[in-house]
């Protein structure tokens, strides 16, 4: 037997975990393994590499992933310049295709979020390749799943910013803005705030009003607090301009537009709102870089061998996901038909530390 795997999408810390953890369990189990790099863009283009438990070694606590990533879209023609299509859709499924047989595959694991996994689904059920997906992102929107790996170690960076910024805003008796990554859910924001003690986070899922945060703010500086943390998630609209604010109108293959603004916005109305000196942080990729936690490594490695199992069973079109404390499989459709926004509950927890 012989299986490929893929990460595609935006990078996260944990997916070498998933990588070494699928390659340890094959090679048990007798099943060769090759790395398909820069995810759907490696199948279309044949860029594929073997892997062994030699190409694993030492891989563990390494952020990133070792086979690369991609926002490639199958599904998705490529035009040149002047907008001629090079690459058409029908071009892709064929040189998928072609690139799966050249080298013989009988299964893919495809570790990825929404995007990659939508891709993956489409395959198994339109064109019938025997596919299981890993859930992957640092946002923790996707369904089916109670966390995504990646979101822990993305937590736990921003915790420890949000430590260091409120020993410097409380220096200069100062607002510190921190603009957090999560496009469409409030996961990081709001549990990332909850754990580094924010006076205000706001998320996506409830548009931003401007006097109410600057009406906690005041409040708390009338009970004799010199300084405030507001966390807001770079998906965060504002009410009067229910709109997100973005760095360039570029969309990537998926549709998606580079976010990214809102945090000095928001800052520039506090300031001027309050009166009180204001400055903006924005984590960007520290949230996605670096060594994985000891939670994202587990979560992955369980995934890992999870997603080699299903291979076994033959349970195509079903994805590894956390529930409770157990791994179970979901089907990749289910997972893939809407995103996972903020659970409101933790919401309401976060609110009771507010001002
Ligand atoms: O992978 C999810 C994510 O980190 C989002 O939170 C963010 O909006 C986006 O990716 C950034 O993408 P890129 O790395 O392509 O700029």
């Amino acid at each position: 037997m012989k299986v490929g795997i893929l990460t595609g999408g935006g990078d996260c810390p944990g997916l070498n975990a998933v990588i070494r953890a699928v390659v340890r369990k094959a090679y048990l189990e007798n099943i060769k393994v090759v790395g398909i790099r820069y995810g759907w863009k490696g199948l279309i283009e044949d860029d594929v590499e073997p892997l062994n438990i030699e190409s694993v070694s030492g891989i563990l606590p390494k952020g990133g992933t070792i086979l690369g990533t991609s926002r490639t879209n199958p599904y998705k023609e490529k035009k040149d310049a002047k907008g001629r299509i090079i690459r058409s859709v029908k071009d892709n499924i064929k040189s998928i295709k072609s690139t799966w047989k050249k080298h013989r595959l009988d299964a893919l694991i495809a570790v990825g979020g929404e995007d990659t996994l939508g891709v993956a689904s489409r395959l198994y059920k339109e064109e019938k390749l025997p596919i299981v997906g890993v859930p992957k992102t640092i946002d923790n929107d996707l369904s089916s799943t109670d966390y995504t790996f990646g979101f822990d170690t993305a937590i736990n960076i921003v915790t420890e910013c949000i430590d260091r910024l409120h020993t410097t805003a409380e220096s200069h008796n100062r607002i510190m803005v921190v603009e957090v990554m999560g496009r469409h859910a409030g996961w990081i924001a709001c549990l990332g705030g909850l754990a580094g003690g924010a006076d205000v986070i706001l998320v996506p899922e409830i548009p931003i009003d401007v006097e109410w945060v600057c009406n906690i703010i005041k409040k708390r500086h009338k009970r004799g607090k010199t300084f405030s943390i507001v966390v807001v998630a770079e998906g965060a609209k504002l009410k009067e301009l229910p709109k997100e604010i973005t760095i360039e109108e570029k969309s990537d293959e998926f549709g998606h537009i580079r976010l990214g603004g809102i945090g000095k916005i928001l800052a520039d109305l506090i300031e001027k709102k309050t009166g009180f000196e204001t400055r903006v942080t924005v984590l960007g990729h520290i949230q996605r870089g670096g060594s994985p936690s000891a939670f994202d490594r587990i979560l992955g490695t369980r995934f890992g061998i999870k997603a080699v199992e299903l291979v076994m069973r033959g349970k195509f079109g079903y994805m590894a996901s956390l529930r409770g404390n157990k791994i179970v499989e979901v089907p990749l459709e289910k997972a893939t038909s809407k995103l996972k926004t903020l659970d409101m509950k933790l919401y309401e927890i976060a609110k009771v530390f507010f001002g």
